[in-house]
This record gives C-alpha cells, sequence and structure tokens, in this order.
C-alpha cells in the first residue's frame, strides 16, 4: 500500500514538474515579452501618478519568470503540442481602480502583436485618443473584440474590417467619428456588428448589404441620418437589427418583411415617418417591436397581435392611432406593451387581460376613461403606467396586494376616494406617483411598511389629515413629494435618513422646523413653501450641508438670518420671501460658495430617475410671476429671494459676490442706505427687486455691467439723480421700476437731469447721447433672451424600456 502511495505521488510530482518546465508548454516568449511590454507601458503611461501601482492590481502577476499562461487575464488554449495566448480579459481593468487616469491608447499596440488572439476585451478602460493602425490587422484570428465604453476618438481604422474572422465586434460608447469606410463590406464572415454609442454620421452606407452573414447589426446611438440605404434588406441572416436613437428619417421599408429571421427589429428614437408597413405580418420570427418615438402615423394594425412570437411591442410617442373598439382575440404574449399616446379612448382594453405573462404596461397619455379594471389590479404586472388620462374613481385594495408591482404611475387622472389602508401589503413597489388626481382622506399610515418605496409623489390631491406616516431611518425612500394637499398638524420630520428631496409645501403644516430635520443628512432639496411654520429659522439648518435648494416662502419664520447660512456652500436657492424676519441681512451673504461659482457637476435630483422628469414641479417667485420649474432642471437656476421681510440695515456689499445668480428679490423690507457698488458684479443677473424698502442716494452706475438683465425695480424707495445709462439699462425703461423715489431722473422715465455731472457716474459719455436715441430704444425693445428653460415633458419615458435599465448597471459596474 505505501509502496502504491509512493508511486502516486511521485507520479503527480513529475505531472506536475512536466506541465511547468516543458518549455513547449509554456506560453511562446514573444508573446510574454508582448505581454510583459504592454504592462511596463502602462506604468510609463502613469509614472507621474504612484497611485496606478496599487491599481493595476490585475497585472500584478505578470512577471517574467512565470509562464504567461499563468497569469491573471490571461487564457491559452489548451493543445499539448503548443499553447498560445487566446483571449485577454481587461474588462474594466484600469478604470475600476483608477477612474481619473486616462491611458493613450498606444499601450495596446504590444498587444496587437499576439496573432494568436480570438478574443479581446478591453471595454470600460477610459483609453483615450485614437485607435492605433499599426498591427491591428494582425490580430485575423480574432473572433471577438470588445472595445466599448473608452474614450476612443478619431475615424475607425479601415484595418479593423480586414479582421474576417471576427463574429462580435462592439465599438459602443466612444467618440469615434467619420462615416464608416466601403471596406466594412470585406467582412464576410462577420456576424455581429455592434458601433452603438459612437458618433457615426450621415448615411448607413450600402456597402453594409455584402455583409450577408451578419446575425446581429447594431448601429445604435449614433447620428447617422437620413436614411437606412436599402442594402440592408440583403441581410437575409439578421436576426437583431438595431438602430436605435439615430436620426433616420426615412419611412420603415415596405419590404421589411423579407428579413424573415428577423426576432428583434429596434428603430426606436429616430425621426421615422409613414405608416407600420404590412410586410411585418410575415417576420414570423418577432419577438421584439420598438419603434416607438418616431413619427409614425396612421392606425395601428390589429394584425400585429397574431405575431404568435412576439413579446415585446413598444409604439409609445408616435402619431399612431390604436381603434380601441375592435374585438381582439391576440395570438401573441406580450411581456412589455408601450402604446403611449395612441389616442386610445374609452376603457382600458379587455383584451390586455388575456396577456398572462405582460409584465410592462405604458398605456399614459391616451384617452383612457372608466375606473381603473378590477382585472389589471389583480394581474401581476411590474410596471403600470396609467398617467394623462381620464380615468376616475378609487383603486382597488387588490393592486396593492400584489407581490410584483414595483412602478404605479397614474399621475393626472381623475382617480379619487381614499387610499386603500393595504397600501403598505405590498413590498415591492418602489415608485408610486398618484400626484394631480382627487385623493383625499388621510394618507395611509401603512405606505412607511412598503421598504422597497424610493419615490413617493402625493402630490397636488386632496390629502388631508394630521397623522403622516412615520417612516424609519433605514428607509429607503429619498424622493417625497406631497405639496399641494391639505396635510395638517407638525411638519413630519420621520423620514429615511437618506432622503434627498422633501417636498411638503402648500400645505397646512405648523410648528417650528423641528431640531429631527437635520437627521436628513443628504437633504438637497427642502421645499416647506405656504404652510403655517413658526419660530426662527434654526441653527441645525446651517449644518445641513448637502442642501442646494431651500424654501421657506410664506410661513411665519420670526428672528433673524443666522450668519451660518452662508456654510450651506452647495445652496443656490434660497427662498425665504413672506416672513417675519427681522433684522440686517448677514454680512457674510456673499460667502454662499453654491451662488458664486457655478459647480459643474450637481448630483442631479433625476439621476435614478430620468424616466420619471413629471415629479416635483418646484414653485418660485420667477419675474414676478409663479412659475413651475421642472426639478429636472433645477441645476440652471440660482435664486436668492429675501422679499416680503422686515429686514433692515444696510445690504452687504458682499452680496455683490454671488455671481452666479439669475434672480435677486430683497423687496418689501426695510432696508435703507444706498444700493451697493458691488451689485454690479452679478454676470449673470436676470431679475433684480429692490423695491419698496428705503434705498438712498443714487442708483450705482456699475449696474450697465449687467448684461443679462431683463428686469429692474427700484421703485418706492428714496432714490436720487441719474439712473444709469449704456448698455442693457437703456433698455430698462419702464416707468412703473423707478415710481415713487426722491428724484430720479434720465432717458428711462423721461426726465431730464440737471446738467451737473455726476461724479459716480462712469467715464461714457452718456450725457452726450441725443433724446431721439433713448426714444428709440422704446420701440425697439421687444423681448430680453431669458434663457429660461421651460418645463420639458415631452421626453417623457424616452427610452424607458431598454436604456434605463442599462445606464444602472453601467453605474453600479462603475462604481
Ligand atoms: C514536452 O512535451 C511534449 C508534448 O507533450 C513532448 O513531446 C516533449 O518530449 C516534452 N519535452 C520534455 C523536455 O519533456
Ligand atoms: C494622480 O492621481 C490622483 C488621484 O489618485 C489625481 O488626483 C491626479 O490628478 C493624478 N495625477 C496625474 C498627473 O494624472
Ligand atoms: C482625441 O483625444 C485626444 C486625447 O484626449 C485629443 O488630444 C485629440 O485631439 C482627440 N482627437 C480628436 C480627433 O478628437
Ligand atoms: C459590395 O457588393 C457589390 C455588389 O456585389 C460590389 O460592387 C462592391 O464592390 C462590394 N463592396 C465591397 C467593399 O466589397
Ligand atoms: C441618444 O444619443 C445621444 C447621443 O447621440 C445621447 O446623448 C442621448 O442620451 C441618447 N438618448 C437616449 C435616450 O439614450
Ligand atoms: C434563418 O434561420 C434558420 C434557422 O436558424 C436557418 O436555417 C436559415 O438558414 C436562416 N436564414 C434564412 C434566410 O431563413
Ligand atoms: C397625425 O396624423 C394625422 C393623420 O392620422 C394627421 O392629420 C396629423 O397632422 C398628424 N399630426 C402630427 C403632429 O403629425
Ligand atoms: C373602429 O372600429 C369600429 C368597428 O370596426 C368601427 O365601427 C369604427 O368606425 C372604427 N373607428 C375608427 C375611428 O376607425
Ligand atoms: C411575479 O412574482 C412571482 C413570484 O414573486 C414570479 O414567480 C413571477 O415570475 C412574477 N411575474 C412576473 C410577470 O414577473
Ligand atoms: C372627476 O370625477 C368626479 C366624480 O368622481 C366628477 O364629478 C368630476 O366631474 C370629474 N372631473 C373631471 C374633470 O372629469
Ligand atoms: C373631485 O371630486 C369631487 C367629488 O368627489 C368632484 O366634485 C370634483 O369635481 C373633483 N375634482 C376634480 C378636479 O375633478
Ligand atoms: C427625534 O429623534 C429622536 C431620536 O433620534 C426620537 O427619539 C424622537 O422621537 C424624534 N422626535 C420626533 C418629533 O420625531
Amino acid at each position: 500500500m505505501a509502496k502504491l502511495g509512493i508511486r502516486l505521488a511521485s507520479f503527480i510530482i513529475l505531472f506536475s514538474f512536466s506541465l511547468s518546465f516543458n518549455t513547449s508548454l509554456c506560453c511562446p516568449n514573444e508573446q510574454k515579452l508582448a505581454l510583459l511590454q504592454f504592462k511596463s507601458s502602462l506604468f510609463d503611461e502613469s509614472s507621474s501618478n504612484s497611485s496606478l501601482d496599487v491599481a493595476l492590481g490585475g497585472v500584478a502577476s505578470w512577471d517574467s519568470s512565470s509562464d504567461c499562461c499563468q497569469w491573471d487575464l490571461v487564457t491559452c488554449n489548451t493543445r499539448l503540442t503548443s499553447r498560445n495566448v487566446i483571449a485577454l480579459d481587461l474588462y474594466s481593468f484600469i478604470s475600476s481602480l483608477a477612474p481619473e487616469i486616462a491611458v493613450s491608447s498606444a499601450v495596446l499596440e504590444p498587444l496587437f502583436q499576439i496573432r494568436s488572439l480570438m478574443k479581446l476585451d478591453i471595454s470600460s478602460n477610459f483609453l483615450q485618443g485614437k485607435l492605433p493602425i499599426s498591427g491591428i490587422a494582425n490580430l485575423n484570428k480574432l473572433v471577438h473584440l470588445d472595445m466599448r465604453d473608452n474614450r476612443f476618438n478619431g475615424s475607425i481604422p479601415s484595418q479593423l474590417f480586414s479582421l474576417r474572422k471576427l463574429q462580435y465586434l462592439d465599438l459602443s460608447s466612444n467618440s469615434f467619428d467619420g462615416v464608416l469606410s466601403g471596406e466594412v463590406g470585406t467582412l464576410r464572415d462577420l456576424r455581429v456588428l455592434n458601433l452603438d454609442e459612437n458618433f457615426l454620421t450621415g448615411e448607413i452606407p450600402t456597402d453594409m448589404g455584402n455583409l450577408t452573414q451578419l446575425r446581429r447589426l447594431s448601429l445604435r446611438q449614433n447620428t447617422f441620418s437620413s436614411g437606412i440605404s436599402k442594402s440592408f434588406l440583403q441581410l437575409t441572416e439578421l436576426e437583431v437589427l438595431d438602430f436605435r436613437n439615430n436620426s433616420l428619417s426615412m419611412e420603415i421599408p415596405t419590404d421589411i418583411g423579407s428579413l424573415s429571421n428577423i426576432s428583434t427589429l429596434a428603430l426606436s428614437m429616430n425621426q421615422l415617418t409613414g405608416g407600420i408597413p404590412p410586410s411585418i405580418k410575415r417576420l414570423s420570427k418577432l419577438v421584439t417591436l420598438q419603434l416607438d418615438n418616431n413619427r409614425l402615423s396612421g392606425e395601428i394594425p390589429t394584425w400585429l397581435l397574431d405575431i404568435k412570437a412576439l413579446k415585446i411591442l413598444n409604439l409609445g410617442g408616435n402619431n399612431l392611432t390604436w381603434n380601441n373598439s375592435l374585438p381582439l382575440a391576440p395570438k401573441c404574449m406580450l411581456s412589455q406593451l408601450s402604446l403611449r399616446s395612441c389616442r386610445l379612448a374609452g376603457p382600458i382594453p379587455f383584451w390586455i387581460s388575456t396577456q398572462k405573462n405582460l409584465d410592462f404596461l405604458d398605456l399614459s397619455e391616451n384617452e383612457l376613461e372608466g375606473t381603473f379594471p378590477p382585472w389589471l389590479a389583480e394581474s401581476n404586472l411590474g410596471t403600470i403606467l396609467l398617467s394623462d388620462n381620464k380615468l376616475m374613481g378609487p383603486l382597488p385594495p387588490p393592486l396593492f396586494q400584489s407581490l410584483n408591482l414595483s412602478v404605479l404611475a397614474l399621475s393626472r387622472n381623475n382617480f379619487s376616494g381614499e387610499l386603500p389602508k393595504n397600501m403598505g401589503d405590498t413590498t415591492s413597489i418602489m415608485i408610486l406617483m398618484l400626484a394631480n388626481n382627487n385623493f383625499s382622506g388621510p394618507i395611509p399610515n401603512s405606505i412607511s411598511k412598503i421598504y422597497r418605496l424610493l419615490l413617493l409623489d402625493l402630490s397636488k390631491n386632496q390629502f388631508s389629515g394630521s397623522t403622516f406616516p412615520s417612516f424609519s431611518p433605514e428607509a429607503l425612500l429619498a424622493y417625497i413629494d406631497v405639496s399641494s394637499n391639505r396635510l395638517s398638524g407638525h411638519l413630519p420630520v420621520n423620514f429615511a435618513s437618506g432622503t434627498r428631496i422633501l417636498a411638503l409645501g402648500e400645505n397646512e403644516f405648523s410648528g417650528p422646523l423641528h431640531p429631527n430635520l437635520s437627521h436628513l443628512s443628504q437633504l438637497e432639496h427642502l421645499d416647506l413653501h405656504n404652510n403655517y411654520i413658526t419660530g426662527k429659522l434654526p441653527e441645525f439648518l446651517t449644518q445641513m450641508s448637502s442642501l442646494e435648494v431651500l424654501n421657506l416662502r410664506n410661513n411665519s419664520l420670526e428672528g433673524q438670518i443666522p450668519n451660518a447660512l452662508s456654510k450651506l456652500s452647495s445652496l443656490r436657492i434660497l427662498d425665504l420671501s413672506i416672513n417675519k424676519l427681522n433684522g440686517r441681512i448677514p454680512a457674510n451673504i456673499g460667502n454662499i460658495e453654491g451662488m458664486i461659482k457655478s459647480p459643474s457637476t450637481f448630483t442631479s435630483i433625476s439621476d435614478m430617475f430620468t424616466f420619471y422628469i413629471e415629479f416635483s414641479d418646484l414653485i418660485l417667485n420667477w419675474k414676478k410671476s409663479l412659475q413651475g420649474l421642472s426639478s429636472r432642471n433645477l441645476e440652471i437656476y440660482y435664486f436668492l429671494d429675501l422679499s416680503q421681510n422686515q429686514l433692515s440695515g444696510e445690504v452687504p456689499t458682499s452680496m455683490g459676490g454671488l455671481t452666479s445668480l439669475k434672480l435677486l428679490n430683497i423687496s418689501h423690507n426695510k432696508l435703507s442706505g444706498s444700493i451697493p457698488l458691488s451689485f454690479g458684479g452679478f454676470e449673470s443677473l436676470e431679475s433684480l427687486d429692490m423695491s419698496h424698502n428705503n434705498f438712498s442716494g443714487k442708483i450705482p452706475w456699475t449696474l450697465v455691467n449687467l448684461q443679462q438683465l431683463g428686469t429692474l425695480d427700484v421703485s418706492n424707495n428714496k432714490l436720487v439723480g441719474q439712473i444709469p445709462m449704456g448698455s442693457q439699462m437703456d433698455r430698462l425703461n419702464d416707468p412703473n421700476s423707478y415710481a415713487n423715489n426722491s428724484g430720479l431722473c434720465g432717458m428711462q422715465i423721461q426726465r431730464p437731469c440737471p446738467m451737473t455731472a455726476s461724479p459716480e457716474s462712469p467715464p461714457r459719455s452718456e450725457v452726450t447721447k441725443s433724446e431721439d436715441t433713448w426714444f428709440s430704444w422704446n420701440g425697439a425693445w421687444v423681448g430680453f433672451p431669458i434663457g429660461f428653460v421651460s418645463v420639458l415633458v415631452s421626453a417623457y419615458f424616452l427610452g424607458y424600456l431598454t436604456l434605463t435599465p442599462r445606464r444602472r448597471q453601467h453605474r453600479s459596474i462603475r462604481k
């Protein structure tokens, strides 16, 4: 027995000896050298940055004394006669560890010497510059080439198209430009051509039609325009045709039905016109049909539902119509259906109940009437989007017993009644949007039990009651909008500690700001306007350093504005108007960093929810009228509104340093002294209201520097002297803006000034301007381009189905 054991052991030793020392089983020396050269050029690239030494963990095992077939990220073939490197998996190999480091694409050149490569994956590495041309043609055994998600630019080298064995080519998410050359046509064995997310422009080339082996053609997210060359109709082996998000303006070719192997036809987000061609009927293998967000018109043919294989039907966002009174017996089993804005009238179509596998239903922006059907409430859908219809009545309780429902959007209908008490039974809802309906009664306490809830929009309803659900600090709920209801009682403060948006405005909440608000340490947006909040502006507010928007407009706050307010360095919208604040404006108010320089990146409210932009319109006083600002565009606004308080004393000079401000309103206070010269520093200011104060002295001539100024009001003060002239000031000639002062003069109010030259005037010779000049200004002034971006609703849900999940994936991968 012992003998056998020894034999066995020596056999194993011998075997492993021959594995590691038989040189013909090692990778060829020149391949090892190429890899080592690649490794060292990476370090050369980054020699200035020692952090990369740590970052490139993956190549730590690459050292010259060992067999390169044993290295991490390297795969060799397993033939006994010879070993060659056949695959390099360098996916996210640099970026995940050192995302700030950009590495030149030239580092790839050594890899192009490894002729045996069949698979090269260098995706997600932030390699930048042109794709190196030299050597790439060597890789003629390459079957799989993945270069997506780098920073390659320039044109795609034609050498790439000599790699005849390629079956998989992904160049997406780069910055390639230029038109594909005719040489694409030589890739006769290509099965997959994926050029998505680049900046390829022009027409899709005719020679594409020569790639007769192609099974998968994706040109997604480029800017191909004008048309698809019909040559692609020769690609009869095609299974996947993806042209989404280009600028194609043409009709869908009538003979598209000749691509009989097609299972995915994805043409979303183009400018396609015409109708849905009848030949699609012949595509018996069609599983996915995505034609949404184009300009297709006409009636949607009901035979689409006779395609047995069809699972995903996405036609929303066109000018298509659906005749909801046709009797239907679908032969397909859909999992996703979007008939958004297809002019569906009448009740929610009953045939949908036959679709037992349905998971996603979007019937928003139609003219649907009637109540929420019981069969829909009991179906096990994951997503139900019925916003912007005319549906009414209460929500059936079974809806909230679903285990699958994760998105429910019913905004802008006429639903009414109380929310079912059992709401919390659904544990799966992540997004619940019921805004702009007629719901009443209390907000059910059980809502706080929905532990996956991320976004809750109950705004613009008739909810009432003085008890608000109490959310645990560990809850996921980050976006809450219950504004414009009739909720009362003390301001609720029990929210998730990760809350980012809290909108409780236009309710009847009362009492002081509770210190527990400061537990919301990630709060970016706090909107409590139009309530009955009393007490002082508490010190703890100044420690909520992530606040970007603070709206306390129209409450009953009193006392002074805390000096420490300027510590809120991210603040860019501050509205404290219509309160009873008194004392001076803090001298250091000019230090609010967020209002000084426009930060390059905001943690945008809707980062995670690009597809739900209807959420939370913030109401602010913009140019003297209340307007809704889409929360999606909030990052472009910089407001400071302290109007209608009892603030007194002089305005601090520092205020003029808030160079990003677009609106400043300090009207209706008791401010006195002169207007600081520093106000000439508001280089972005579009609206300035200082009316109804006690300002005295002259209007500073520096105001002529405010090139963006479109609205100025200094009325009802004690100002004297000449209104500054020149530049934008000449056009601000509404006499009401200067009324009720102690002796203003100037062309704007057509009251000539006495000829005594003013020492404060700019060196410019405005006095010599002839009188008819300023009269002619009067008529010429039509409108000022205010750069106000109106609420964008048109992009609603654009690309939700496919793009958003993908984006999220990317995000998590990069982290
Ligand atoms: C190495 O392995 C090959 C193939 O298994 C064999 O032909 C050759 O004799 C071996 N060489 C040595 C030195 O063991
Ligand atoms: C080096 O890396 C640090 C972060 O690790 C980065 O801030 C810096 O810009 C890099 N320097 C160079 C020269 O790339
Ligand atoms: C490509 O990127 C490199 C590095 O970022 C840059 O220097 C070069 O100008 C870019 N070339 C083109 C054509 O955009
Ligand atoms: C594509 O095919 C057409 C017709 O067969 C031919 O004239 C053309 O040269 C081909 N293009 C390439 C790049 O091979
Ligand atoms: C469409 O492509 C453009 C770039 O061409 C990109 O900026 C945009 O985000 C894409 N849209 C969607 C919905 O993917
Ligand atoms: C379509 O697919 C089938 C099965 O995969 C295959 O046999 C056939 O050759 C393909 N091509 C055409 C034109 O039908
Ligand atoms: C939509 O289609 C109808 C015909 O079906 C046409 O009359 C109408 O002008 C189209 N509207 C738009 C905006 O294209
Ligand atoms: C819808 O179909 C019904 C039944 O076929 C028909 O009577 C009606 O005219 C159609 N409506 C429209 C707008 O085409
Ligand atoms: C709904 O959930 C059940 C179990 O939770 C799951 O088996 C089923 O596949 C889901 N249905 C859909 C359409 O996702
Ligand atoms: C909304 O529904 C109520 C009944 O619940 C009805 O009285 C009212 O007229 C409806 N409003 C609209 C705008 O349809
Ligand atoms: C809300 O419902 C009430 C009755 O429940 C109805 O009188 C009222 O018109 C509805 N409001 C709207 C805007 O439809
Ligand atoms: C404030 O928070 C403390 C502990 O974090 C808690 O005990 C207290 O009940 C909270 N107060 C209110 C009014 O929610």
